[in-house]
């Protein structure tokens, strides 16, 4: 695990977004994992200024997302291919048609979820996955629990995390109940895993993911088994 420290959140979105441009400078056919969140908002928009500024090419890129909640349109400001397309995607040079973002819309959710996981494998699984951690050390939708759940699958949402949502809703009947997430086993076989935190509210998850026991109860301490780690983080851990 290599540990970049840095001063600020926009100097971790400055060093991540140069990480993610080198990896599509050496490989302008790369597949990208990509996060939602507020985390990676300052990264995002460094990769438009290096886009617009013709550094980096997205032509032939491809992005395969870590999750989105079901039953919202991806039209809804609070879907997450809407962020994505807000924050990135619309925002670059990019086939569209190469951005993938589960479909949270899909009647039968098993069958969105082996699709989902087929696309990643078709892709020749994911090169630099990007990634963000919940308080809870969540990654994706990977919510704390007994087991690992390797493959893309669907969860229900926990009461928390539905309160806290709502905050973003008219009306807490309006906050989706369930999630479709990537599984563990796409982000453990990325080539590379790309963690970025900032806010003193993040210190001690992060501290126990990276150097606490590897457990299901802290899905990010997983992250400790992967072969090629980066954290950058502002964060004294
Ligand atoms: C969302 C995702 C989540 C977030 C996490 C942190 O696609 O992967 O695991 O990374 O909830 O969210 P923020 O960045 O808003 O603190």
């Amino acid at each position: 695990m290599r540990i970049i420290k840095v001063k600020n959140y926009e100097e971790m979105s400055k060093k991540a977004a140069d990480i993610i441009a080198a990896q599509i400078l050496l490989d302008p056919g790369t597949v990208l994992g990509l996060a939602t969140g507020s985390t990676p908002i300052g990264t995002y928009d460094r990769l438009v200024e290096l886009n617009k500024n013709g550094d980096i090419d997205f032509s032939r890129v491809t992005t395969i997302n870590l999750d989105e909640y079901c039953d919202l349109e991806p039209t809804h400001e609070q879907s997450y291919r809407y962020f994505m397309n807000k924050h990135l995607l619309t925002r670059v040079n990019i086939n569209l048609e190469n951005t993938h973002v589960p479909n949270g819309k899909a009647r039968d959710t098993d069958a969105e979820c082996r699709r989902y996981d087929d696309l990643i494998e078709k892709a020749g699984g994911i090169d630099l996955q990007l990634l963000g951690i919940g308080h809870n050390g969540h990654i994706g939708f990977n919510e704390p629990s007994d087991e690992f759940v390797p493959g893309t699958h669907c969860v229900k949402l926990t009461e928390s995390t539905i309160n806290a949502n709502s905050r973003f809703f008219n009306s807490i009947d309006e906050v989706p109940k369930r999630a479709i997430t990537m599984g563990i086993r796409a982000i453990i076989q990325a080539k590379r895993a790309l963690l970025i935190a900032s806010g003193e509210d993040k210190k001690e998850i992060l501290k126990k993911a990276l150097f606490g026991p590897v457990t299901p109860q802290v899905p990010a301490s997983i992250l400790q088994l992967h072969r090629d780690l980066i954290v950058v983080t502002p964060l004294d851990i």
